[in-house]
């Protein structure tokens, strides 16, 4: 047997003479083919394809030893490096080239959960240009779901990225930049390596070679212009603006006009077939699951309301939960780029029995994971958000989830494409009834993505919404989920006990909070000492106490954190006398590596013998980070006053309230509550479930509450 499998014990499909495994799998369904023979074959096979064998990975415990990045790196073989022609930058380069590394130091700030309110606006002008469309067709108008998602994500990155419009919802077809990359991008896929190919392909090619020229002298411009135009980022806050003024902060360099360029084109491609597959499959579960339809329509109309003239906000956007459920499991499905090329960086054996040699190519499939009935129950291939309820999501093993890739090489994008696409769900569902008039039948078209084809459907705004306006005179004092903080009128006397508060940040986050700490600290009387983690790496004082805030990137430190980090990690220098507490800022999207660095300096100043005087806190940028920070920090005082013996102020320093409240309007005038058929009710229990955690603070509350019902009122 081994003798005629080369690659044994990994299992191989029938090979022809000559061509070997090429007739295994369609040009036209590469993905769909690879998932098959992954279903009779099992989570690890391999196909003898023209110029190297393809090993193609997807049982959860190989895929998970292929994220280690130690082991494993991104392979660009084959259309990747064909791409290239158009552009080289952070999608089609080597981790080990500049044209990776680059960019990636420059843009990584302009992804962030933070980053992603300046978006908000140029994402919400698209969506409502979507919508607006729909709004005006005739009841028998068909809507082509595909076509109008691929314009929403185009339009949204060509001005979230470079100002520009493409105005998709107003021509027929697309713009000629978008023909251009269309096609070529299909050069490239249908290019195998096979000999002879160049002469064969010699028209197409030629065509590849003016789209190109096209495409390039198009983003030319558009840098030119800019450049020319003197704006800056405060007047354009899009990344073109962030790619012209950044500075790697590891080189000290600039990114010069070709690289420009190209990251603009590999945005246009990365950034949005992908998601326009993602809302066109979420779409088609929709209709397909109206249980699940009308708890996601329900959410919708709870968090932005029924009053179409009110235009969601950010922090709206970032309470639909379900809706990001909705979203994950139709990339659970149908993760839209479904199969991620991998290479060993040496010659090793994965599953304790297959060796993987440097020269292979190893295809992480995606799709064939996340469809593995021992992560996601026999249930694996129904579309269900409850895979993604919070309790569900926590329970993943963590690289059972892989839609965006892995590690350092994971999508930069995925939270760009999330806002999104949530966003124009939600106003999609807010507005409109969905109709399956034609009881569609799921068909995937694959190209570098994969999306449904030919999926129709019709469009009707939904009766239950009315445009209403505000009731008048009503004062609306909530902000977007900030409530109004008291102002420290008075300081307390000062004990002059040193706090020294340290922070691992790139973005600002870690550091922000940081500031929050030292500005209460020396409200209650601290001598405090603000600094990175990496000012005081090998060098932590005995005296007073020290509070840690970190975020962690792919699984590593900050920049202004990795020496700390290295540090702690490697030094077996006792730490007795440091009293210390950590709260880490992480998102669980990074599901392996949620909370590394604050977790791990937390467990090794622990094991070195210092003192804990505080359970480590978590924030999740997903989530609600600030409530959990104050969670975690309004109990930190106490805990640093015992373990001080000093005698702080139990509720902090001596506020006064910074607004006075009047009660309105005066009696006699019904409040616009009552006047709507309010009732006021009573409440009779009111009682937190969630225990503390040992060891963990965890901010989420969970209340149960019960009301009791006044006199003729029944329950509707
Ligand atoms: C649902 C939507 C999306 C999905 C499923 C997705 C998926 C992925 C995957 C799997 C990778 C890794 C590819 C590899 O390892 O070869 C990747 C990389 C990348 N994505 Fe996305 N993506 C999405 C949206 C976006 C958006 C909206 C943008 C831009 C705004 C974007 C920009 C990029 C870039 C630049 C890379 C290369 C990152 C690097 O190598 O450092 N993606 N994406
Ligand atoms: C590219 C990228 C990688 C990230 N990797 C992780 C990670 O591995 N683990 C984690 O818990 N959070 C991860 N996060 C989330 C950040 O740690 C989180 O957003 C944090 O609040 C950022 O803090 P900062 O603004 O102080 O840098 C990542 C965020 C980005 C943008």
């Amino acid at each position: 047997m081994s003798s005629h499998n080369p690659l044994h014990p990994i299992p191989h499909p029938p090979r022809k003479p000559f061509v070997g495994n090429l007739l295994s799998i369609g040009s036209d369904s590469p993905v769909l083919d690879m998932w098959k023979i992954a279903q009779e074959l099992g989570g690890i096979y391999w196909l003898d394809m023209p110029g190297m064998p393809v090993i193609v990975v997807s049982s959860p415990e190989l895929v998970d030893e292929i994220c280690d990045e130690k082991r494993f790196d991104k392979s660009t073989r084959g259309a990747l490096r064909r791409l290239r022609a158009a552009s080289h930058g952070l999608f089609t380069s080597d981790t080990d080239e500049p044209t990776w590394s680059k960019p990636h130091n420059i843009l990584l700030a302009n992804f962030s959960q933070r980053a992603m309110q300046a978006y908000h606006p140029m994402m919400l002008d698209i969506a409502e240009q979507l919508v607006t469309k729909w709004e005006r067709l005739n009841f028998d108008d068909e809507v082509d779901v595909t076509r109008d998602m691929t314009a929403l994500t185009l339009d949204t990155i060509g001005l979230c990225g470079f100002g520009y419009r493409f105005n998709s919802f107003y021509r027929e077809g697309f713009h000629p930049f978008v023909d251009a990359m269309v096609r070529t991008l299909e050069t490239v896929q249908d290019r195998r390596g096979l000999p002879l190919e160049e002469f064969m392909m010699k028209k197409q090619l030629a065509q590849q070679r003016k789209d190109i020229r096209f495409m390039h002298k198009m983003v030319e411009n558009i840098i030119r212009e800019r450049r020319e135009s003197g704006a800056d980022i405060a007047a354009k806050p899009d990344l073109l603006s962030y790619m012209i003024a950044g500075v790697d902060k590891k080189s000290g360099e600039k990114l010069d006009d070709k690289m420009i360029r190209d990251e603009c084109i590999e945005f246009l491609i990365a950034g949005h077939e992908t998601t326009s597959g993602l809302l066109s499959f979420a779409t088609y579960f929709l209709i397909k699951n109206p249980h699940v339809l009308a708890e996601a329509r329900a959410e919708v109309d709870s968090v932005l309301g029924t009053d179409l003239s009110a235009r969601p906000t950010y922090a709206q956007v970032n309470r639909l939960q379900y809706i990001q459920q909705v979203l994950k499991e139709a990339l659970r499905m149908y993760p839209t780029a479904p199969a991620i090329s991998k290479r060993a960086l040496e010659d090793t054996v994965i599953g304790g029995q297959y060796t993987i040699k440097k020269k292979n190519m190893v295809i992480m499939h995606a799709l064939a994971l996340h469809r593995d009935k021992t992560v996601w129950g026999e249930d694996a291939n129904e579309f269900n958000p409850e895979h993604f309820s919070r309790e569900a999501e926590r329970a993943l093993p963590p690289n059972a989830f892989k839609p965006f890739g892995n590690g350092q090489r994971a999508c930069i994008g995925r939270q760009f494409a999330m806002q999104e696409a949530v966003l124009t769900l939600a106003m999609v569902l807010q507005r409109f009834e969905l109709i399956d008039h034609d009881d569609y039948q799921l068909k995937v078209k694959e190209a570098l993505t994969i999306k449904p084809e030919g999926f129709r459907i019709k469009v009707k705004p939904r009766e239950t919404v009315r445009s209403r306006a505000p009731v008048a005179g009503q004062a609306v004092a909530a902000t977007d989920g900030a409530a109004a903080q008291p102002a420290a009128s008075t300081a307390a006397s000062k004990h002059g006990t040193p706090l020294l508060v340290l922070h691992g940040s790139n973005l600002g986050t870690a550091e922000d909070l940081a500031r929050q700490i030292a500005e209460e600290g020396e409200q209650r009387g601290f001598a405090v000492e603000l600094a990175s983690l990496d000012d005081f790496a090998g060098n932590l004082p005995t005296s007073g106490a020290v509070a840690i805030v970190s975020a962690s990137y792919n699984g590593v430190a900050p920049d202004n954190a990795a020496g700390f980090w290295n540090w702690v990690k490697s030094t077996d220098a006792s730490m007795a006398g440091v009293r210390f507490s950590v709260f880490g800022c992480g998102n669980r999207d990074w599901a392996a590596t949620y909370q590394v660095v604050p977790r791990s300096i937390d467990e090794r100043l622990d094991a070195l013998g210092g003192e804990r005087v505080h359970a480590r806190g978590e924030g999740d940028a997903r989530e609600d980070m600030d409530g959990a920070f104050q969670a975690w920090s309004s109990a930190l005082w106490p805990a640093f006053a015992r373990a001080l013996k000093l005698k702080l102020d139990a509720d902090g320093p001596r506020t006064e309230p910074l607004f006075a409240f009047d009660i309105v309007p005066p009696a006699g005038v019904p409040s616009p509550a009552v006047a709507q058929g309010f009732t006021k009710l009573e409440v009779a229990v009111n009682e937190e479930l969630q225990n503390e955690v040992e060891g963990l603070v965890d901010a989420r509350s969970t209340r149960h509450i019960e009301f009791l019902l006044p006199e003729g009122v029944s329950y509707r």
